[in-house]
């Protein structure tokens, strides 16, 4: 299952979409791996791979969370909690287990990551473009100045 990058992902926040993009072309070459008949050990490392990629962008999208004073953060701090330990119980399997990689294991990471984009990287991605635009335009955090001040 190829993971591959596509504009629909796209958040508009560049960091973001750059850590996203990284993160698909990571789950593609797993895949490519497993397609390739790879070793347990080659595939440990691009699972480990994954892991510390993930690891890497969720410190990054959290703090930007906490610079923004997201109201939501507590929620999405616990879904990359679960990735990370549903992501270090497999490195752990892979490596202390010898299980091999498959099909399977690739599709849970592939489900999650999809599902984390849409439903708590974009509304992420929304307040700090909208934070973006409060600040260019001068007004306080969270507080559009409606139009007309400008008029007066
Ligand atoms: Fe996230
Ligand atoms: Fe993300």
């Amino acid at each position: 299952m190829l993971t591959t990058w596509c504009n629909d992902l796209k958040l508009g926040v560049p960091e973001i979409d750059s850590d996203h993009r990284h993160i698909c072309d990571a789950l593609d070459a797993l895949y490519e791996q497993i397609i390739r008949g790879g070793s347990p050990a080659e595939l440990f490392v691009r699972l480990q791979e994954i892991a510390d990629i993930m690891a890497a962008h969720f410190s990054r999208e959290e703090q930007m969370m906490h610079d923004l004073r997201y109201e939501d953060a507590e929620l999405h701090l616990k879904n990359h909690y679960e990735a990370l330990r549903i992501l270090s119980a497999m490195v752990f399997d892979c490596e202390i287990n010898n299980k091999r990689i498959g099909d399977d294991t690739l599709m849970l990471i592939n489900v999650w990551t999809m599902e984390h984009i849409n439903n708590y990287d974009k509304p992420l991605a929304d307040a700090i473009i909208l934070e973006n635009m409060n600040s260019i335009i001068g007004g306080s955090r969270g507080c559009v100045r409606p139009v007309r001040e400008y008029y007066i």
